[in-house]
């Protein structure tokens, strides 16, 4: 359960300026965990998520007979199942990470045995109906409570289904295609904006046959998966923390290498370059079909103009539009998110979040059902921050901090970890103060 209990104190910044090198990606260490552990073989992995959401993968796979070493170097390997999971009476926690659980409900769902799937107090709020939905279509026995975790998963045989995602959600596309991998004949998703690809990528790479159209993405099963050795690619979300840092100040200079660039998790560096920063992309190459680059940025010498962020492009930036949020008060024009409903059941009600913490810091901002509106123009003042135990909360308005007049305290910072644990000391090491 989660404790809200360490507290960070921000101090205003005068310029953000260095180099940094990220940790590896978290959807890509999900991915890559999940399915090395459940492929045949030893794969290897360096630059893995160091956030506390991919060790929760990586624990529940290994519950699962799944054998992980963190070797001394830093580097991770997994020695996978072979395609069939050891049952266990003990439930599974996912801990915070959605991704966990709705994942691995669709790799679970077609084996033999019972398990339970368990999470801490914000995962147990999250929808997994979205998960339940398509799985019992593909006659999968999964009981939920009032639509919410403990997810109960009896596994058996599946038939293929031909499912259409109400809402753009990778989590929900991934978990029917690795139910799809393990059942006979073609499963297809498909997808009314097109969502991170990474699974599509990851099974390939580990050696799977996956087809994809502009809007769907089918797998036939069943299928081996084979292990591999890889490099995960920085995090762009976390990088994205950086990155709206930089954009703060005229004179920033900052750049990102090694960090992942894949076109479905990459909108905002469009979107930054439309409010006016310099961005240049460097050394882009690709890694298992990810691209790789280095990133350089920074700041408008006129300062940062105006956004609006809806449709497609809300459902691409999920992850980022806390951050952007929390700069837009000392944009010119401000910025307008609206089509983005599901940043309140993430891992706090983001909307509610963003608009609470920015009044707290002296912002005019406008709260609706599916957005906000941030007007520009707006100077804070430092206060106290509740991060609701929400990592992407704690870390945007840690952002927030550095242009604000006065010190902001940041409670319950230690959710930083759940993606990012290094996040504090980078950010020291390129805040000027
Ligand atoms: C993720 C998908 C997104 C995102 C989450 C990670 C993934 O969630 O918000 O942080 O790795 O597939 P949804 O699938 O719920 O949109």
């Amino acid at each position: 359960m989660h404790t809200s209990t360490q507290e960070r104190v921000i101090r205003p910044a005068q310029n953000v300026l260095g180099s940094l090198r990220l940790p590896g990606d978290k959807s890509i260490s999900h991915r890559y965990g999940m399915l090395a552990a459940f492929a045949e073989g030893t794969s290897h992995f360096t630059n893995f998520s160091t956030g506390a959401d991919c060790a929760s993968t990586l624990a529940c796979m290994q519950k699962l007979g799944a054998k992980v070493n963190k070797l001394e170097d830093g580097s991770v390997e997994v020695v996978g199942v072979g395609g069939r999971v050891t049952p266990t009476a003990h439930p599974l926690d996912c801990g915070n990470s959605g991704s966990t659980m709705r994942m691995i409900s669709g790799l679970l769902a077609p084996q033999e045995g019972s398990f339970t799937l368990v999470g801490d107090a914000s995962l147990s709020r999250r929808p997994m109906e979205r998960i339940r939905k398509p799985l019992a279509e593909m006659g999968a026995r999964l009981t939920l409570t009032e639509g919410h975790a403990p997810v109960l998963i009896e596994g058996a045989p599946l038939h293929a289904i031909d499912y259409t995602t109400p809402v753009p959600s990778a989590q929900v596309k991934t978990c029917v295609l690795l139910a799809g991998l393990q059942t006979p004949g073609t499963t297809t998703v498909r997808e009314a904006v097109r969502t991170r690809d990474h699974s599509e990528l990851a099974l390939r790479a580990f050696g799977a046959n996956v087809t994809r159209t502009l809007d769907s993405v089918s797998i036939t099963g069943p299928q081996a998966l084979h292990a591999i050795d890889a490099a995960v690619p920085g995090d762009i979300s976390s990088a994205a923390f950086f990155l709206c840092a930089a954009a703060l100040f005229p004179g920033s200079s900052l750049v990102l290498d090694s960090l992942g660039l894949n076109p479905t998790r990459a909108t905002l560096l469009d979107v930054l370059s439309s409010l006016g920063a310099r961005i240049a992309v460097l050394n882009l190459e690709e890694k298992h079909a990810e691209l790789v680059g280095t990133v350089q940025v920074s700041a408008p010498a006129q300062g940062m103009m105006s956004a609006e962020i809806s449709g497609a492009l809300a459902a691409q930036l999920i992850d980022e539009l806390p951050v952007l949020a929390a700069i837009a008060p000392y944009t010119s024009g401000g910025i307008r998110i609206r089509d983005a409903k599901e940043l309140r059941v993430k891992e706090s009600d983001r909307i509610a979040l963003v608009a609470k913490n920015l009044r707290a810091m002296g912002a005019e901002v406008t709260e609706f059902e599916d957005g906000l509106d941030v007007p520009g123009g707006q100077t804070l003042h430092g206060a106290t921050i509740d991060s609701g135990g929400d990592h992407r909360i704690a870390m945007a308005f840690s952002v927030a901090a550095l242009r604000a007049t006065g010190e902001t305290l940041i409670q319950g910072a230690e959710s930083a970890a759940i993606s990012f644990p290094e996040f504090f000391d980078l950010l020291d090491q390129v805040a000027e103060r």
